[in-house]
């Protein structure tokens, strides 16, 4: 009771608030996302995500010894597939000399002891841009089942050490958990997305990826943004069928669901700050509104507080190279 109580009496100084800092960021906290293209020395600013970039294999084992050097330990591979290659079953996907497969075997020969992510899902890959074979303009749960397994199998070749996939089928844990069993990968981790909202909030990286749904949304697979209890049962049934790390995606604007996550779950929990996250912090620095290095920090520290280990961020470089 005041005056005994002052809650002021350990602010009073920057070194009494770190002592009695409850959260901080390390470089080993953050998953920094990569956009892959074909071709060689290749840099492409993505309009709507301003410093961040498409990358040729060449520029990215550069990319990928700089943030190692900045104390990253996990990159996350996504690619971005020509239209020629673009089908209804992601074939492309499983061909083992295909650009996902050459990125995961240059960045682990380039830096073996960074931790590859590789995102396992079709819409990169996809002539519709959805996360799953189409059939009769709907998505086919099982059939895109067998295909992800195929691909997670086909990652693990390459020496991924994480799939991770994105796609929010139902019982796609298990079947790429037994694929890879099948096929001895017995030490390859799931990062499950497994509580990712159908978000207004993944416009610029659609545009990264040229992935925008060709017909229709993603509500009939993603999550409801209404629902919070659903993501406990989404994330309770992957781990059960052999997820290592859970995702909840996106970040800022379901923290709640991070938080309830950590409370009730014992594994990693991840958190996503997607493309849009990162578009408005960015517009809104761009433009004087709001101070970069603050902004950043208080973004970040958010998802420590909340409960998540990891954060695939946008803004992990930069973070590391001011901050670290
Ligand atoms: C698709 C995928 C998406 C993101 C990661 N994987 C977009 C989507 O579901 O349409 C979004 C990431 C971001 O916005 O930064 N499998």
């Amino acid at each position: 009771m005041f005056p005994l109580i002052r809650n002021r009496r350990l602010r009073k100084s920057a070194s009494s608030r770190l002592l009695v800092a409850e959260n901080s960021l390390l470089p080993s906290d953050f998953i920094w996302p990569l956009f892959v293209v074909e071709g060689k020395s290749i840099q492409q600013e993505i309009p709507s995500m301003q410093g961040i970039y498409r990358l040729s294999l060449d520029l990215i084992v550069k990319e990928v010894k700089e943030v190692y050097h900045l104390g990253i330990r996990a990159v996350l591979v996504f690619v971005k597939v020509e239209d020629h290659l673009k089908d209804n079953f992601g074939k492309e996907a499983l061909n083992p000399n295909g650009l996902m497969q050459r990125a995961i075997q240059a960045i682990k020969e380039a830096c073996p002891e960074m931790v590859v992510f590789t995102d396992v899902a079709l819409d990169p890959y996809s002539i519709y841009g959805h996360d799953g074979v189409v059939e009769n303009k709907t998505i086919a749960n099982d059939i895109t089942c067998e295909v992800l397994a195929q691909m997670a199998v086909s990652h693990a070749k390459s020496g991924a050490d994480v799939v991770a996939p994105s796609d929010m089928m139902d019982g796609r844990i298990l079947s790429i958990r037994k694929a890879l069993e099948e096929e001895k990968f017995i030490d390859t981790a799931i990062m499950s997305y497994s509580a990712k909202y159908a978000s207004a909030f993944y416009g610029p990286f659609r545009d990264a990826l040229d992935s925008a749904p060709g017909f229709g949304d993603k509500k009939t697979y993603q999550m409801d943004p209404c629902n919070a209890k659903e993501s406990l049962l989404e994330i309770e049934l992957d781990l059960k069928q052999g997820a290592d790390i859970v995702m909840v995606k996106p970040g800022m604007p379901y923290l709640d669901i991070i938080k309830m996550a950590s409370d009730n779950f014992n594994a990693p929990i991840a958190a996503y700050q997607v493309s849009g996250e990162f578009a408005m912090l960015n517009l809104a620095i761009s433009k004087g509104y709001l101070n970069r290095e603050d902004a950043v920090w208080e973004s970040l520290i958010g998802f420590k507080r909340a409960g998540a280990k990891l954060i695939a961020s946008y803004f992990a470089k930069e973070f590391c190279e001011k901050f670290a």
